[in-house]
């Protein structure tokens, strides 16, 4: 029997290519997001991961048709713009919600079908967890978050034999540039810094890898015995997140301050 893939965030981006790419490969994919695609011929799930009752309604269905699961990988993601002074709460609620608190319930209410047959969790962080960019911390700070749920649930779920990744995307041309809710005020003393910096970011996103790059990361790793703790898509990418490590944290930010500040 072919394995089992469920993905969230799958109607669009990287989750889409990542779906269409395993189904035409021959896995069993469930898709899930709030809206379906059309174009598609398998089984999906209209899911809220702001919701938390519809994720355990929508997990009790998954796991009453799939009570074996192989892989679960958490792709859903939105991003915000702005400086923190002037990002509200709900906004700030928004992109926790989405980016981990959903997934966390995702995955808690998926387990019983990853438990006890080597399943897998890929979750999808950001190159903006390992390195934290101004007028986006608050995306920043949800992605970084991802990297240590991952830490914390390898140990945990080793007893069940479930082994989890975060894979980083660096900038990836998709729909999540047109999605990310900036909040730029006028007559803020932070307009004009927020500006440039949501511009670099829109121009450097759509000039990113094509979503396909993200997917051959994601099956290689899926296919290994033993997946690493975490992986980052593209050797530029790699090579920052590694000086990123290694540089003093004054160096990093000169740097960040250069491009984002
Ligand atoms: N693009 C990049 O440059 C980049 C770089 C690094 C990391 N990433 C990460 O890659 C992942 C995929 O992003 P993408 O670039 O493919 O963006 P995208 O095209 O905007 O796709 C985002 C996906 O998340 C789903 N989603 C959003 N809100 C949701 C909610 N409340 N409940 C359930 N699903 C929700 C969307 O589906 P619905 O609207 O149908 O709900 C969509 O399928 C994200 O985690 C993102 O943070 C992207």
């Amino acid at each position: 029997m072919s394995k089992v893939i469920l993905i969230s965030g799958a109607s669009s981006g990287i989750g889409k290519e990542i779906a269409n790419t395993m189904h035409n490969e021959g896995y069993t994919v469930i898709g899930l997001s709030r809206k379906k695609p059309t174009d598609i011929n398998y089984k999906y799930y209209e899911c809220d991961l702001t919701n938390q009752e519809q994720i355990k309604s929508v997990t009790n269905q998954i796991k009453q048709g799939y009570p074996k699961i192989d892989v679960l990988i958490n792709c859903a993601g939105v991003g915000t713009g702005g400086a923190i002074e002037e990002v509200s709460y709900e906004d700030l609620k928004w992109v926790y919600e989405v980016n981990l608190f959903g997934t966390i319930e995702l995955i808690k209410g998926i387990l019983p079908s990853l438990k006890n047959h080597q399943g897998k969790i890929i979750n999808i962080g950001s190159v903006a967890g390992a390195i934290t960019i101004p007028y986006q911390t608050s995306y920043s700070m949800s992605k970084s978050s991802v990297g240590i749920l991952t830490e914390g649930l390898r140990i945990e779920l080793k007893q069940f034999n479930i082994d989890v990744c975060t894979v980083l995307p660096g900038d990836t041309k998709t729909s999540f540039t047109t999605n990310r809710k900036t909040i730029l005020i006028e007559d803020s003393p932070y307009y004009d810094n927020v500006k440039r910096s949501i511009e670099k970011m829109e121009k450097d996103e759509q000039n990113g890898v094509d979503p396909s790059k993200v997917v051959k990361v994601v099956t290689k790793v899926m296919n290994k015995k033993k997946m690493p703790i975490q992986v980052t898509v593209g050797l530029d990418y790699k090579f920052l997140v590694f000086l990123s490590k290694i540089l003093p944290k004054r160096v990093v930010e000169f740097i960040i301050t250069k491009m984002y500040g």
